[in-house]
């Protein structure tokens, strides 16, 4: 038997107990005659005391131990002087009598506590040492609680736990696919999922009526800190269902995980909001309500009056930000130069203060009356005190993103985004298609499947853009942890769908032909939603970023510095898989 106890449990009622323990030492100090080792393990950490007194060769063999080393040590649990408060095990200490180190290890190279010195590459490089660490470690313990009531939730509600291939064709949700040559085809490839859209709906031809799976999903996109190439969607599908149903049941969802994991009780409905006013009063269709700072459009009182960067604008929005009033010169200049960063690329950006008799003190104080600025104060619900920040453009989608970035960043720099809450909202009435410059046609806003609005249909010919969806997405604190909608289960709606997004019938039948012939066999209305596991996670977690919670995380270049991967293939698997390279020769 390696250990009696794990390094987390041991408490002060088992003083007087003969215990063995195993695990890596995290620290040795020496003090006099005695050596006090830091023993860890997944549970935690136990003090364990050799004193020279007792056992002087044991003492030495103590002295030879290094960091990471892993050990068995057998000693008797006893009462400390000197109690640690900090520590759950702080009460006790282990008093050796016997030790066999079972494993030596290298120098680690970073410390291996809650803050390591460690540099992001090199802890991804070591990650399984980087896993060591308890805050880390407290990362993958609560992923697997989520999954875990995940799974109690939805088995409660009767649905099934469904595997989906991991080698399909491809699915265009609007990012690249990752694809795997096919040996035994040659010249043809397979595509990972983007998603098991299709092969959830092809469950609910099937008569499954309620699905989910816990599944690796792939995208090659753009990496950020919410997005991986490879993440975990909660991935669910129920049949005979309206969209009431399904936002209700995965609200219910959303509330059971919040009361199971952060111990919150959330008892009101989820509000809603249309896309559309998303768009409007926060510039994007994932607002953080956690804070109000809602845009007011300005054109109406801020144009005609000689200032020509408004005057030609198409868009003038503002945002008021209460008790901001007292931010200095530079502080103004900082927040500019930060909207005019080209990631943001804001020309320019107007402040006015409303000073504490009501006077409003702007940047183009020149160009406009008291009374103008007022008015402009009053609309925005201006108070003495408040700043109001403006930005205006020509193009009103980009300047609306803008706005977004530089009230987003006013919130964090006002303290007004707490991660300890969590503000819930279902953003509904999605628009069914959007244009696409780079592809210059309309493009599926959420999937090609999802169902337009009934009172909607009639536009589909008149006019596209102007169809809602039956789609919804879920929304925490400005992250999109969750989306879906009701799908289409018709199979001549589904071709028109696939016309008006520029498929030909012939190029529809070769993409979407299984779907499509599934549709005719009796193919049951149905919808739902996939959750962002990692997401989640990170949300419940307080991380910034969702690698953390993910035990092997790719990097921002979407490499696994740990494996190494991706890599070149020898010239035989290339060989074998009929592959030839056409790199682009170095310059
Ligand atoms: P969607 O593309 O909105 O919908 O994805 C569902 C949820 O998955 C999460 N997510 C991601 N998380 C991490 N990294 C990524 N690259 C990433 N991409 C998406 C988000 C998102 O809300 N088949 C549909 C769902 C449906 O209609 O049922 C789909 O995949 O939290």
């Amino acid at each position: 038997m390696y250990r009696t106890n794990t390094c987390g449990e041991l408490r002060i009622e088992n003083v007087g107990q003969e215990v063995t323990l195993a695990g890596w030492v995290q620290r040795i100090r020496k003090m006099g005659g005695m050596t006090f080792v830091d023993l860890r393990d997944r549970y935690g950490l136990t003090q364990v005391v050799f004193n020279v007194e007792n056992d002087a060769a044991l003492c030495e063999a103590a002295n030879h131990l290094g960091r990471e080393y892993v050990i068995q040590v057998t000693g008797k649990v006893a009462e400390r002087t000197a109690k640690n408060p900090n520590l759950p095990t702080g009460d006790i200490e282990i008093i050796a009598t016997s030790l066999k180190e079972l494993n030596p290890s290298l120098t680690p190279p970073f410390t291996i506590e809650e803050e390591s010195d460690g540099g992001d590459d090199l802890r991804m490089r070591y990650r399984y040492l980087d896993l060591r660490r308890p805050n880390v470690r407290a990362n993958l313990e609560l992923r697997h609680k989520m999954t875990m009531a995940v799974r109690s939730y939805l088995d409660s509600k009767g649905f099934l736990e469904i595997e989906t291939p991991m080698l399909v064709g491809s699915t265009p949700e609007g990012a690249r696919d990752f694809v795997v040559p096919s040996r035994m085809n040659p010249g043809q490839f397979y595509a990972l999922p983007q998603s098991p859209q299709t092969l959830k709906q092809l469950l609910m031809v099937s008569g499954m009526d309620r699905y989910f799976q816990i599944v690796k999903c792939f995208r090659d996109e753009d990496l950020r800190a919410d997005r991986q190439p490879e993440f975990t969607q909660i991935d669910c599908e129920m049949s005979f269902v309206e969209q009431e149903d399904v936002i209700s049941l995965f609200e219910g969802m959303a509330k059971y995980l919040f009361k199971e994991i952060r111990g919150v009780e959330l008892t009101e409905a989820f509000p809603r909001m249309s896309w559309a006013d998303a768009m409007k009063y926060y510039g994007s269709d994932k607002p953080d309500t956690r804070f109000d700072m809602k845009f007011v459009e300005l054109d109406g009182i801020l144009k005609g009056h000689g200032f020509s960067v408004f005057d030609n604008a198409a868009y003038i929005g503002g945002i008021c930000a209460k008790g901001a009033a007292s931010y200095t010169r530079k502080q103004l200049d900082a927040l500019t130069d930060y909207v005019k960063r080209p990631q943001i690329g804001a020309k320019g950006m107007v402040y006015a203060r409303v000073e504490a008799d009501g006077n409003v003190k702007s940047s183009v104080d020149k160009f406009y009356t008291q009374e103008t600025l007022r008015e402009m104060a009053s609309a925005m619900n201006a108070e003495p005190g408040d700043l109001i920040l403006i930005l205006s453009g020509d193009d009103v989608n980009k300047t609306r993103k803008q706005l977004c970035e530089l009230r987003l960043e006013m919130g964090r720099q006002l303290g007004l985004r707490d991660k300890n809450k969590f503000s819930c909202l279902w953003v509904v009435d999605f628009p069914m298609f959007e244009w696409s410059d780079e592809e210059q046609r309309l493009m599926a806003m959420h999937h090609p499947f999802t169902h337009p609005k009934d009172e909607d249909i009639p536009l589909l010919d008149s006019d596209p853009a102007a169809v809602r969806a039956d789609a919804y997405d879920m929304v925490i604190n400005g992250v999109e942890v969750g989306g879906g909608s009701i799908r289409i289960h018709d199979s001549g709606l589904q071709a028109k769908m696939f016309e008006i997004l520029g498929f030909t019938p012939e190029k529809a039948q070769e993409q979407f032909g299984f779907l499509m012939n599934a549709f005719k066999f009796g193919a049951p209305p149905h919808g739902g939603l996939a959750y962002g596991l990692d997401r989640w996670v990170s949300l419940f977690a307080g991380l910034d970023s969702i690698r953390d919670c993910i035990a092997f995380p790719k990097n921002n270049s979407g490499r696994d510095v740990m494996l190494d991967a991706p890599a070149a293939l020898d010239q035989k698997q290339l060989d074998e898989l009929n592959l030839a390279l056409n790199l682009p020769s170095a310059e």
